[in-house]
């Protein structure tokens, strides 16, 4: 078993105001989250369209932090260089819209970027078995993509122990991420099961208190569960 990798909360922007995002980049980072996810979605693989390049490209001269590209696209390999050139370090690039995965990811790396390989709630962990030792993190979808706001999957908790179970047996020190209905009542589960990179937007902009006692909040909890 490798050494556990460190818990990280990620705000996905999805539910931030749009007219507002450099701004809502800032209280982000000032809420103390680990990094930011956009969730680019062209309207084709998923049935939303949400941030083009240039959107994101605006908003990296606000915060210091990484920024994250999660590519809800059909076509990441014509897409990946603007997402690169916008300011993203990582992108995360869906198993289900590459033919070539393997070269696919391959190329992110050489673009300078961190690889990831997301995986919908159908598909299933032997899609990235061959490509791991390409990767820095696997995402593990808890919800169906689209859309924010969805519940939780619980289902796929054995999947990502799956997922981290294979990356140890591959000697692999990667980051395994959630993303879809984490919140207060399911964070625990997740990280239980596995996953140290926890993306949440409804939960964060839905609690009372703000964004800092949300980001700190899940942050607890998910360290409570890693330490249970
Ligand atoms: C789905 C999106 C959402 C979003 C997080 O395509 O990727 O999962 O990031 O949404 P919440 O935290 O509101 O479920």
């Amino acid at each position: 078993m490798t050494e556990p990798r460190p818990i990280s909360i990620v705000p996905s922007v999805l539910p931030a105001d749009f007219s507002r995002l450099g701004e809502e980049c800032v209280a982000l980072a000032e809420a103390g989250v680990d990094r930011i996810q956009w969730d680019v979605m062209d309207g084709r693989f998923v049935p939303n369209l949400t941030f083009g390049p240039d959107v994101i490209a605006s908003c990296r001269k606000h915060v210091d932090i990484p920024f994250e590209a999660h590519l809800m696209v059909l076509d990441p390999d014509e897409l990946a260089g603007r997402y690169v050139d916008a300011g993203c370090e990582i992108l995360i690039v869906h198993a289900e819209t590459a033919p070539h995965l393997h070269r696919t990811l391959a190329r992110v790396r050489e673009l300078g970027a961190s690889p990831a390989v997301a995986l919908n709630p159908a598909t299933p962990v032997a899609a990235v078995q061959h490509v791991l030792d390409l990767v820095d993190m696997v995402l593990v979808m808890t919800v169906n993509p689209g859309f924010g706001g969805q519940d939780y999957i619980a289902t796929m908790e054995p999947k990502v122990a799956e997922v981290r179970a294979l990356a140890d047996a591959q000697g692999l020190t990667l980051d395994v991420e959630v993303d879809g209905g984490i919140g207060p009542s399911t964070i625990a589960g997740a990280v239980t099961a596995g996953a140290n990179v926890l993306i949440a937007g409804s939960a964060l902009y839905r609690d009372p208190e703000g964004l800092g006692h949300a980001v700190s909040d899940l942050r607890a909890r998910a360290e409570a569960a890693r330490a249970s």
